[in-house]
């Protein structure tokens, strides 16, 4: 498949920055076309622009009607010929709308391991100080299939990191970044590859180069 990418940001784009990073280095076969956040102050818009990839800031809060604000989206999609979607730190559930129109085609990143310390509210520093308070000897990342609930779409890639004695929320995200950062691209380069098939629940990676 090839792919031409939106990237949904809300924060500093880090993961944004690892799918640029992979794509230079020829590890992802991949287009960004644009970059859309909820946030016109986020960092990952100023990424966009020193990559000179367009940046558009779409805020919900500026529209009246939910509909409008997923049309303006769908707009922003369309404009840019996107045929799939990476949601890398986005802070805003995504309107029915554009799952449906985009569905198995929009991925997200969570700083956890699905099915646990996920769904609404369980973002960023939330995640690791409730994987610590509940004692957990793992944690990782897992990038997964967005459907119309809050982080409950299949899983395509899960990797772990130890949690170690002397933790704080902060050393165990940035272990966990640092995961995020390489499976990210890995799971979209699979798309590129069509390695890639959803039965169910059950997402199946095909070996490469058959
Ligand atoms: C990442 O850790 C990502 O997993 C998390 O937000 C951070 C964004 O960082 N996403 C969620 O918590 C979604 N529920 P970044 O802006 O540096 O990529």
């Amino acid at each position: 498949m090839n792919l031409r990418l939106a990237v949904f940001a809300s924060g500093r784009g880090s993961n944004f920055q690892a799918i640029l990073q992979a794509i230079a280095a020829q590890r992802l076969q991949a287009q960004v076309m644009v970059v859309l956040s909820n946030r016109a102050e986020a960092g990952v818009l100023q990424i966009a622009q020193v990559a000179q990839i367009p940046a558009v800031a779409i805020e919900e809060k500026r529209f009246t009607e939910f509909a409008d604000y997923a049309h303006a989206l769908l707009a922003q999609l369309t404009k840019h010929d996107v045929n799939f979607i990476a949601l890398a730190g986005f802070m805003r559930k995504i309107p029915i709308e554009v799952v449906r129109q985009f569905r198995h085609r929009l991925v997200n990143i969570h700083p956890a391991l699905l099915p646990s310390f996920g769904g609404k509210g369980m973002y960023g520093h939330r995640v690791h100080e409730a994987v610590l308070e509940y004692g957990c000897k793992v944690s990782g990342a897992t990038v997964h299939f967005v459907d119309e609930e809050y982080d409950s779409g299949p899983p395509i890639l899960q990797r772990c990191v130890p949690v170690l004695n002397d933790d704080t929320p902060e050393t165990l995200a940035a272990r966990v970044l640092a995961i995020e950062h390489q499976i990210y691209p890995e799971a979209l380069q699979l798309f590129a590859e069509n390695r890639i098939r959803v039965e169910g629940r059950r997402v199946k990676i095909l070996e490469g180069n058959f």
